[in-house]
């Protein structure tokens, strides 16, 4: 059977890029040179499938001047709030992402940016520079034993941090949409309030998906309910959090501490967070492990795959 065309907007790590080329006609970005919509649009004249990412903003007027030979679009990701579903499905373009594979990574980063908050990490790292010898003093944090978890969406990704945050004897809260049945709580607390939960948290994760309703959840009034001792963490996508909001209440120690991995409008995010000892910030590394890289362009593979042969996909959101 013929192969598909694809383009391919992205650089992509090697191990990723031999399998693209080993299942299609594939035109790479071998420059790493982050390309424009237009040149986008332009690289996909002619091509049955696209490879996108995070970075390519593919809303109704991309897919409205999409190339007519284009069939598929997949992003390499699980968060798909930088495509528009309704317009793909609208053209009948089919649209994949990579649910499953990056959730244990995910939920490993933010347990990394828990214990980083409530262990004083970003002051840690720069008192190493001029570093006077230890004393009782010294920067101590708090223990997340015995502390609450509460978690923002408990979609698969919230369940694994779930599991992590009992493995270090946390108790485990939680607010989403619906009540999850037993097998699936696991024993957590449900809150049908998320307001209620932020106020008798000790951590507060947010692990949903960017939506209208969730955009700015995050603001100065909700802020104010959280303990002075809490700790946010986001592993989810920097719009849930209004930024002048979380960062006057890290300033003013409203809050203890926030761990940040995703941002409002990245890679520019606001440089304030960079000044604040009680914020650890990363650059949106939550899926970034070999392991989950590689399972990540296998699912896209295989979900346009399916297509083109006719079958479903387990990974196909239109
Ligand atoms: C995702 O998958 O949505 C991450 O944020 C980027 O890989």
């Amino acid at each position: 059977m013929q192969r598909w065309t694809m383009f391919v907007s992205t650089k992509m790590p090697d191990y990723v890029e031999r399998d693209i080329a080993a299942a299609f006609d594939a035109t790479l970005n071998t420059t790493g040179e982050k390309l424009s919509t237009e040149q986008i649009l332009k690289g996909l004249e002619g091509k049955q499938a696209f490879f996108g990412g995070v970075g390519d903003k593919m809303n109704a007027d991309f897919f409205a001047k999409l190339p007519s030979s284009v069939k598929a679009v997949g992003t390499y990701s699980v968060g798909y709030d930088h495509v528009d579903v309704q317009a793909a499905k609208a053209k009948g373009i089919a649209v994949f992402h990579t649910p499953e594979v990056l959730t244990d990574t995910v939920a490993e980063c933010c347990m990394l940016l828990t214990l980083s908050v409530a262990r004083r990490v970003t002051e840690s790292v720069a008192l190493m520079r001029d570093w006077k010898g230890w004393t009782p003093l010294q920067l101590n944090g708090v223990e997340i034993a015995g502390k609450t978890m509460g978690i923002f969406g408990f979609g698969r990704i919230g369940r694994a941090i779930a599991e992590r945050a009992r493995g270090f004897r946390m108790n485990v809260a939680y607010s989403d949409l619906n009540r999850l049945p037993p097998d699936l709580e696991q024993g957590a607390t449900f809150y049908a309030s998320p307001e209620e939960m932020m106020a008798n948290c000790d951590v507060l994760v947010i692990a949903c998906n960017s939506t209208p309703e969730t955009r700015g959840f995050i603001n100065r009034q909700r802020l104010a309910r959280m303990r002075s001792t809490a700790i946010v963490v986001n592993i989810a996508r920097g719009d849930i959090v209004n930024d002048d909001a979380l960062i006057e209440a890290l300033q003013q120690n409203k809050i203890m501490g926030a761990g940040l991995d995703v941002f409002n409008n990245e890679p520019n995010y606001d440089p304030r967070y960079k000044t604040l000892p009680n914020a650890f910030i990363l650059p949106h590394i939550g899926s970034s492990t070999v392991e989950a890289r590689r399972r990540m362009g296998q699912i896209l593979l295989e979900g346009i795959l399916a297509l083109k042969d006719g079958k479903s996909a387990r990974n196909r959101l239109a």
